[in-house]
């Protein structure tokens, strides 16, 4: 079944005002004009699809996302081109695996083909919102949330409400492509085997803010979660994968199931094979992370996600001690993969994938 969406213009506010707004964007402060909803309900699955404007939501304190957590969310970033035409990079990638979240959530999966219109919808209803500055985007959250008022806890819920949103956004990462420092996690643990550590849900974000906060005392920008069973092999950091370079052959985490499967990821694998580097996954240990650093084997460390782009990773601080990659500073490979990447996204280069939408 196709939806129709009905749209609700908003008043749009001023071209001067979106103009100072758009000119050095906060991550995540500003919204567009615009919004969807869609709603779903047990005995008529989804239903009111809508464009309106952003505003806020009237929920019964009783609806079961606020107690649960049932709730799903993705990233991705519309980008505009130097021609003038908008784009955006591998929704479909996005849409399965918002339902691959949703499933695991034991929440309603929405037809790909909605997803993407969602998108598409709210993109040129606020496109005068996509920054035309190098690096800059307009970063587009789907997300699902329970809505069924109950506090009872009988299943998952009866009805659900999945939105975007939209957020012109510089980089992630206030510091652009400085390489991070980072804090090995030996505390604490996102993800446990059989848990959600695959899906992108809330809760998952929520369970890392204690740790996030750690890394930050001892004065590192992230922190990098171990396996969850023998905490000796790297999952990811923060809310991003991590590559690691080791002259001309990449090496990332495989999905195991405790990690989070990054379009980004999944993008980079791809172009530093048609690149003519060796790009594999496989298990990263932190002994020899720290070994190949020291012997120099290992050359660059990066990290991957939609929001932080590609961003090097030049040191590492732990309870057993600390390590630079590659003398700390930015190498080659990431630089190279970052402009690439960056290139296909903003249409300075060819797109052999067929990625662009
Ligand atoms: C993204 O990279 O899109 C994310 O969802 C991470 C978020 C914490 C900003």
């Amino acid at each position: 079944m196709t939806l129709t969406f009905t749209t609700e213009p908003a008043v749009p506010r001023p071209a001067a005002e979106r103009s100072a707004l758009l000119r050095s964007p906060a991550f995540g402060e500003v919204f567009t004009d615009h919004m969807i909803s869609i709603d779903w309900q047990r005995e008529r699955g989804w239903h009111d699809a809508r464009l309106h404007p952003y505003g806020p939501l009237v929920l019964d304190p009783s609806a079961q996302v606020f107690h649960y957590g049932q709730e799903v969310f993705e990233g991705m970033k519309a980008y505009r081109r130097p021609d003038g035409t908008v784009v955006t990079f591998r929704p479909y990638a996005n849409a399965a695996r918002f339902n691959r979240s949703a499933a695991r959530m034991a929440m309603p999966a929405l037809p790909e083909d909605t997803f993407v219109a969602a998108l598409e919808l709210l993109v040129s209803a606020d496109r005068a919102w996509v920054p035309d500055r190098p690096g800059h985007s307009l970063y587009l959250r789907p997300f699902m949330i329970a809505t069924q008022y109950t506090i009872g806890f009988y299943g998952p819920s009866a009805a659900y409400r999945f939105m975007v949103i939209a957020s012109p956004a510089a980089s992630y990462f206030t510091a652009g492509a400085k390489p991070l420092t980072v804090w090995l996690s030996q505390d604490y643990a996102r993800a446990a085997p059989g848990g959600t550590g695959e899906a992108k849900c809330g809760g998952n974000y929520a369970g890392t803010l204690v740790a996030q906060a750690q890394a930050r005392e001892k004065g590192c920008d992230q922190v990098v979660w171990l396996d969850p069973v023998e905490r000796r092999f790297v999952d990811e950091m923060g809310t991003s994968n991590l590559f690691f370079v080791y002259g001309r052959t990449l090496v990332t985490p495989e999905l195991s199931g405790t990690l989070l499967a990054g379009v980004t990821r999944d993008s980079v694998l791809a172009l530093a094979a048609e690149l003519g580097y060796r790009a594999e996954e496989g298990k990263v240990g932190v002994e020899e992370w720290r070994a190949d650093a020291e012997s120099g084997a290992l050359t660059e460390v990066f990290s991957c996600g939609t929001s932080s782009m590609i961003t090097p990773v030049g040191s590492v601080r732990s309870a057993d001690g600390d390590w630079t990659v590659g003398g700390g500073v930015p190498g080659p490979v990431t630089s190279r993969l970052r402009e690439e990447l960056t290139g296909i996204q903003s249409g300075t280069r060819p797109d052999p994938f067929g990625w662009v939408h």
